[in-house]
This record gives structure tokens, sequence and C-alpha cells, in this order.
């Protein structure tokens, strides 16, 4: 994730400064860095100057020279609480006002700020993988964390393209929460023998999955029908128990006549003007998406057992 992180810093025109376990880890990371950023200019994905200033990128032996003097310091060993309480320890004593920022998937924000000299200046930053091209990044802050200082990390990731998302600091922030949902039910489909690994896949990405880069859950359930939504929930509750029940939110919902785009509300409001956009914009989209399909269709990798 860090060569990841660095490769989008620098090719955006950052200061970047490198540093790993020991200087050899160092200096093999430097040289991925720079031999991925050339295999992405040869492909296309970026420019050549971009390349160049990511081949520039530099590396330091020590933590405490690379995060002198720096305004941020961008931690992504691996996921060890330990591991993390020593190295944000000794960065924070180090790196004077920067603001330091953890990787972690998982692990509590509250807790890794306990590790650093001015939990003030410290915020989780959980990027995806691969952290070039995936646009959106949870920043969550700790309880102690400035507001100031949120607000700046949401400027800076808007600043180099990415869709910042604020999120609480509760079991796998938002995305792994939802993300591990999904993949739990994936699996049960699997294990109950409904579909193959394949077909669950092929279900996920072209039925619901096709909308997801357009819409998130709220508003597909706003033009799904909140109604239709609680009538549906009933029934996998009914088969598959109480996992499945339909959320106070979604029955209080239904209940005021709030079903959606159709009655005007749901989750979110529209006015009759922006139901018809919305619609209209949705179907460009997929029609969009369904031509870019066409170009680029699923890669066919990886055979049943
Ligand atoms: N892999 C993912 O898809 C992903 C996605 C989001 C967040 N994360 C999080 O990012 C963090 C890093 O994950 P990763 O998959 O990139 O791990 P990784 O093992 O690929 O990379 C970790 C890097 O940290 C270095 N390192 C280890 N000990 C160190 C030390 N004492 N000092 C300095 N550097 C040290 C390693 O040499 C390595 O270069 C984790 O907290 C992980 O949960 C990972």
């Amino acid at each position: 994730m860090g060569l990841g992180v660095a490769e989008c810093f620098a090719a955006a025109g950052m200061g970047v400064v490198l540093t790993d376990a020991t200087p050899e880890l160092t200096r093999r990371a430097k040289d991925r860095l720079a031999r991925r950023a050339r295999g992405h200019a040869e492909a296309g994905l970026i420019s050549e100057e971009a390349a160049a200033r990511v081949e520039a990128v530099e590396a330091a032996d020590e933590m405490a020279v690379a995060v002198d003097g720096v305004e941020l310091v961008f931690e992504a060993v691996p996921e060890d609480i330990m591991l993390k309480e020593e190295i944000l320890s000794s960065c924070s004593g180090a790196a004077r006002d920067a603001i330091i920022v953890s990787n972690t998937s998982s692990l509590p924000i509250n807790d890794l700020s306990a590790f650093v000299e001015h939990p003030g200046r410290f915020c989780g930053m959980h990027w995806f993988n691969p952290p070039e091209w995936t646009p959106g990044v949870e920043v969550i802050p700790a309880a102690a964390t400035e507001e100031e200082v949120v607000g700046r990390l949401v400027e800076f990731l808007r600043s180099i393209g990415k869709r910042p998302a604020v999120v609480g600091d509760g079991p796998g922030f938002v995305a792994n929460r939802i993300q591990n949902a999904l993949f739990l039910e994936a699996v049960r489909c699997v294990e109950e023998g409904l579909a193959s690994p394949r077909e669950v896949d092929e279900v996920v990405r072209s039925c619901f999955g096709f909308r997801l880069p357009f819409f998130g859950p709220f508003q597909i359930a706003d033009m799904a029908g909140l109604d239709v939504y609680e009538n549906v929930l009933d029934v996998l509750e009914e088969g598959l128990g109480e996992r499945f029940e339909a959320p106070g939110a979604l029955r209080d919902l239904v209940e005021e006549g709030r079903t959606g785009t159709k009655s005007g509300a749901g989750f979110l409001e529209y006015t009759d003007e922006e139901r018809e956009r919305l619609l209209l914009e949705r179907d460009r989209r997929y029609a969009a998406l369904n031509e870019l399909l066409k170009d680029l269709p699923p890669v066919d990798a990886g055979s049943a057992p």
C-alpha cells in the first residue's frame, strides 16, 4: 500500500520521502516504485512527467530523517498493533509539526492515537487497493483529532483527485464492514450450493454491483422503493433469520409514506425535477458503462478447482 500511495502523492507533484525497516528494504522499495511508475507510463496510465516525478522520489535510511520537517507522515507498516505502536511513537517524536496518518484497515484509531505525542494531529486514513486508481479513501478521526486537521486532510485528498469520506471509528469502519457483510453472504451462497464462486461473482458484478460506481445503497434503495425493500427483507428474514430483519429506520420511512424517489422522499429527498434528472442521469451512466464493458469485458482469469 505504501508504494501505491507514494506513487499517487509523487505523481500529483508532492515531494515524497520513502523509508522502510532497513536501508536495504528502503533501496528495494525505491527501485520497485520507479519500475512500477515506468510500467504505468509505458501502459499509458500516467504521463511521462508524472513517472519522472515518481522516479525522483527520495529515500531515507532512518525514519527520523524521512519525517524531519515534513507536513504529512503516512504510516503503512503491517497490521500489527505492537509494530504500529513502535513506529507511530518513534515517528511522532521526530516529526515535529506533521500530521500523522495511519493506513490501518481495522485497528481502532482511538487506540492508535494513544501512541503519538500529539493525538490532535493524528488521524486514520484508509486507502484501498490499488491505491493509485481506487478513488475512495476513508478518513477516520480519533476522539482527539482536531477538526481543522480533518478538514485539511479532506481538502488535501480532494486536491490529488481522491474521494474522501469522513467516517466513525467503529469495527471495520464503513467500507470493510459492508464489504465483509457482502463477502460472508457470498460464501454462504456457495456453501449452501446455490451457486459456484464464479456464478456468485457474475451475479454480484453484473446485477446490483453494476450500479455501484454511480450510486450507493441508499440511493439505489430509494430508486427501487423502500416498500419493496421492506417486503423483500421480510421474506429473507423468514427464510434466513434475524440477520435480515428490516431495520427500524426503514420501517419508519415506509410507515411515513417516504418510499423513495416515487414519493419524493426516502432516505434522501427529491424534488420532481431532481428525480427526473436522477433517473435520466442514471440511464445515461448505465448505458455508458455497458458500452465500456463491451470494450473492457471481465478479466477471464482463474479456473474452477
Ligand atoms: N493490502 C491491502 O489491500 C490494504 C488495504 C488497505 C489498508 N491496508 C493496511 O496498510 C498497512 C500495510 O499493509 P500492506 O498490505 O501494504 O503490507 P505490506 O506487508 O505489503 O507492507 C508493509 C511495509 O512495511 C514495511 N515495514 C515492516 N516493518 C517495518 C518497520 N519496522 N519500519 C518501517 N517499515 C516497516 C515492510 O517492509 C513493507 O514494506 C496495514 O495496516 C494494512 O492493514 C492494506
